[in-house]
């Protein structure tokens, strides 16, 4: 962990930590924030070994850090972790931001409202009295129902592989809105105006098993998964004639935005950053 302690100390200093962390695009969208808002600061990635979080984010606060982004695998340990939490932080059981404030560990989760500002202002998208279907019960799905339901669709059904935890987590959240779960199967003869697939099935280049004919006449899909290649998923939404499909790339800059706002209190400009990754990832591929 010796580079923790190398910071350049002019600068404000940011980090994310996971594993594995060396394709995170963290470090590009936060430097492209940082220009386009004139805010001097430094934000690298870190690789943190399974066992070592709780040590890793100590060492970055005693070198002075500022914030931290945290993604897989340690975003309910972080949840642990912190003294203080954002009521959607709470809810969600999971955090992929701490701000460092005197000794106060502030943590907050800014997935749901990144793939909601995503959904609704970069691709005007109306989510109220609209029915969704949210795939996939971890840690993901769980992140973004609280700022989905804040835009009252009229239902959301979580479908997933194992069933119960479909069913749990809709029941956990139904005191603040209409939601159930179901399997798969049980989705026959159903129809969604936005299906969000927040799985790891695209990781895994696989997808999860839809009945045919869910998609109402203006559908959109969403994969929370963002690649230079339509994910099966999306595909999939492509041959049952979604009108419009999006990936996660959205989503991921959206949630930065707000980690970088809790962090500067400035709002960055998301669609430009959006544009120039997909254009370098449209290079790489
Ligand atoms: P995350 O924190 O990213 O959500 P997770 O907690 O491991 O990760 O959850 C992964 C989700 O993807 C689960 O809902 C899982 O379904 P199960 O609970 O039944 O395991 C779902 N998932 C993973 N691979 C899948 C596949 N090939 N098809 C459908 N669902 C899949």
């Amino acid at each position: 962990m010796s580079d923790i302690f190398d910071f350049d100390r002019r600068k404000d200093q940011y980090a994310v930590m996971g594993n594995p962390i060396a394709h995170s695009k963290s470090p590009r969208i936060h430097s492209l924030f940082a220009e386009q808002t004139g805010q001097s600061l430094e934000y690298t990635a870190i690789q943190v070994d399974p066992g070592g979080f709780q040590q890793a984010v100590g060492n970055f606060d005693a070198a002075g850090g500022k914030g931290l982004n945290i993604t897989v695998p340690f975003k309910q340990e972080a949840w642990h972790l912190v003294s203080d939490r954002s009521e959607r932080a709470e809810r969600a059981g999971a955090i992929n931001t701490i701000k460092f404030d005197g000794n106060t560990l502030y943590g907050d989760n800014t997935d749901g409202v990144g793939l909601v500002n995503d959904l609704c202002d970069n691709n005007q998208l109306e989510l109220k009295d609209k029915t969704i279907l949210l795939m996939g019960a971890g840690g993901a799905a769980r992140g973004v129902i609280a700022p989905l339901l804040v835009k009252q669709p009229a239902a959301i059904t979580i479908a997933n592989r194992t069933v119960d935890k479909a069913k749990e987590l809709a029941q956990s959240f139904s005191d603040i809105g209409n939601l159930s779960g179901s399997s798969y199967a049980a989705l026959n003869g159903k129809e969604f105006d936005l299906i969000i697939n927040a799985t790891a099935a695209s990781l895994q280049g696989d997808l999860p098993p839809l009945p045919e004919n869910i998609l109402t006449a203006n559908a959109c899909c969403y994969d929370m998964m963002y690649a230079a290649a339509a994910t099966p998923f999306m595909q999939w939404a492509a041959d049952h004639g979604a009108v419009k499909i999006l990936d996660g790339l959205g989503m991921l800059v959206g949630q930065a935005a707000e980690s970088f706002y809790l962090w500067r209190g400035v709002r960055p400009e998301t669609q430009s950053v959006i544009a120039t990754l997909r254009s370098e990832m449209l290079v790489k591929k």
